[in-house]
């Protein structure tokens, strides 16, 4: 059913093509361990090839007409559209995200690729009076060249729609390399990119394996011809890219590292926090960035919030991801689950109390971990600094406003907050105040194509998706017509 055979190979220039010297690696379902496809292994002469397609494409897709463009990112979206049950099917059995989750990452991803469709065609200029006689001062924008593109595993669809259609509406040509662990996807939507009609070299995909990221980006970062990059995944992978970055000063979008607070204040309705905590932190088994990491409850209504909170994780569903009825799955590789085991361990030690789950569940599989509730989150805690990308919630209790203001801006990280209050002047004191680029006010689902998504600090800049999403991928220039009065 799923199209694996042309799967393995990169797409470089339009064609479907194996690494250069014949390398390839396997990709695995991490429920069953399956192997799905072998992947086209790409190297350093791959890089330059994708690049230098993507480079000759520039000059004619920068010059089509902004309408063109869009009826093209319009094609590609019937097609996806089309294919939504592939696509969702095929993100499902390389990362094991749930049948439910896969669907619904899949029509964010189409919003994208829609809105983008939609937004090629209002890259508006401006006129600035002159303060000179016979002067007009024109401002235009135009794509800022070729982009390389480094996707994420945990949304393999969605953050390849997110940062592919802005790229081509503004007329830019990417090459982009998939997570190691799924790039079927990628390559799947890439194909429907081709079948929709999009000119061979505006979107080049070369995967590569976790051993041989590094030869293939060198490339690219090294390479004058690229000129922005944009890149989801882990702080410090964003830290050295942008300093390699530095170079060649290319435009960088780093969607980073999460660490989110979720704040039960003692106004709040407690079944909708219970209920916004468990759709937000579950989503993907927890592996999203913008996942709540650190639970503060208002110490009056924190014994009601955990034992509802409580009874709703154990009424969670565990097993197979190609079943509706399943809400989580396994998580994506053997390190994730070592790393939720090592917080949750960490915090028993350091004395939080285990209210549910904490223990892995090998009668589903190596990568499977309980959905799972600490009570007693410590600032000392590694659940406090580091984001644990899976099915843990923790909780700590509080007693005043400020006080959690305080903690909860004690992160790195500044991607995203959620909060829960009846209070309309606290909703603006505390929204203003939490120092991170998106905030959920009663609200724990918040990411739509139509809103920046984003965040400060550790968590990287750029703005993605939205009326400004555009404008990462996007030169200034001031034009000045002379001698108009003659
Ligand atoms: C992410 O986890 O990186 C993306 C989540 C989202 O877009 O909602």
């Amino acid at each position: 059913m799923l199209p694996f055979q042309e799967m393995g190979s990169a797409l470089i220039g339009g064609s479907w093509v194996q690494a250069s010297d014949g390398r390839h690696f396997d990709v695995a379902n991490p429920f069953d361990a399956t192997t799905l496809a072998q992947v086209a292994d790409c190297g350093a002469h791959d890089a330059e090839a994708a690049l230098s397609a993507a480079s000759t494409a520039f000059d004619t897709w920068s010059t089509r007409t902004a309408a063109e463009r869009s009826s093209l990112l319009l094609r590609w979206h019937d097609r996806l559209v089309q294919a939504s049950e592939t696509l969702a099917r095929t993100i499902s059995l390389e990362l094991g995200k749930t049948i439910r989750d896969s669907r619904a990452e899949v029509s964010y991803g189409n919003g994208y690729v829609r809105w983008f469709a939609e937004e090629a065609r209002r890259v508006y200029g401006t006129t600035i009076p002159s303060p000179f006689p016979g002067r007009q001062l024109f401002v235009t924008r135009e794509p800022v060249g070729v982009v390389a593109i480094i996707t994420p595993w945990n949304f393999p669809y969605a953050m390849l729609a997110r940062k592919i259609a802005p790229a081509l509406a503004a007329g830019c040509t990417v090459v982009v390399r998939p997570a190691e662990d799924t790039p079927l996807t990628a390559l799947y939507a890439a194909q429907l990119a081709i079948d929709a009609g999009i000119p061979p070299g505006v979107i080049n995909v070369a995967p590569s394996s976790r051993e041989r990221v590094s030869e293939l980006s060198d490339v690219w970062m090294r390479s004058d011809a690229v000129r922005k990059v944009s890149f989801t995944g882990s702080t410090p992978v964003g830290k050295g890219i942008a300093q390699r970055a530095s170079t060649t000063l290319k435009r960088l979008s780093l969607e980073l590292g999460g660490n989110a607070p979720f704040i039960v204040f003692d106004d709040a309705d407690v079944d909708a926090a219970v209920q916004g905590a468990v759709a937000a932190k579950f989503r993907n088994s927890g592996q999203t960035c913008i996942s709540p990491n650190r639970f503060f409850v208002h110490q009056d209504l924190c014994a009601a919030f955990t034992d509802k909170l409580t009874k709703a994780v154990s009424a969670l569903s565990v097993g197979d991801p190609s079943l509706e009825s399943t809400d989580i799955g396994p998580l994506v590789n053997a390190a994730a689950v070592d790393k939720v085991q090592a917080h949750v361990q960490d915090a028993v030690d350091k004395g939080a109390k285990l209210l549910f789950g904490g223990q892995r569940l090998p009668q589903w599989g190596p990568l499977f971990f309980q959905p799972t509730v600490l009570l007693g989150l410590t600032v000392g805690m590694r659940i406090f600094h580091e984001e644990t990308f899976g099915p843990v919630i923790a909780v700590m209790p509080f007693s005043t406003e400020a006080e959690v203001l305080d903690t909860a801006n004690q992160s790195q990280a500044g991607l995203a907050a959620y909060f829960y209050t009846r209070d309309s002047a606290r909703i603006w004191r505390v929204g203003r105040r939490l120092r991170v680029g998106m905030v959920g006010v009663n609200e724990a689902l918040i990411s739509t194509e139509v809103a920046p998504f984003g965040g400060v600090k550790d968590s990287g800049y750029g703005r993605e998706g939205s009326y400004l999403g555009l404008d990462d991928y996007l030169e200034t220039k001031y034009m000045c017509l002379g001698g108009l009065s003659r």
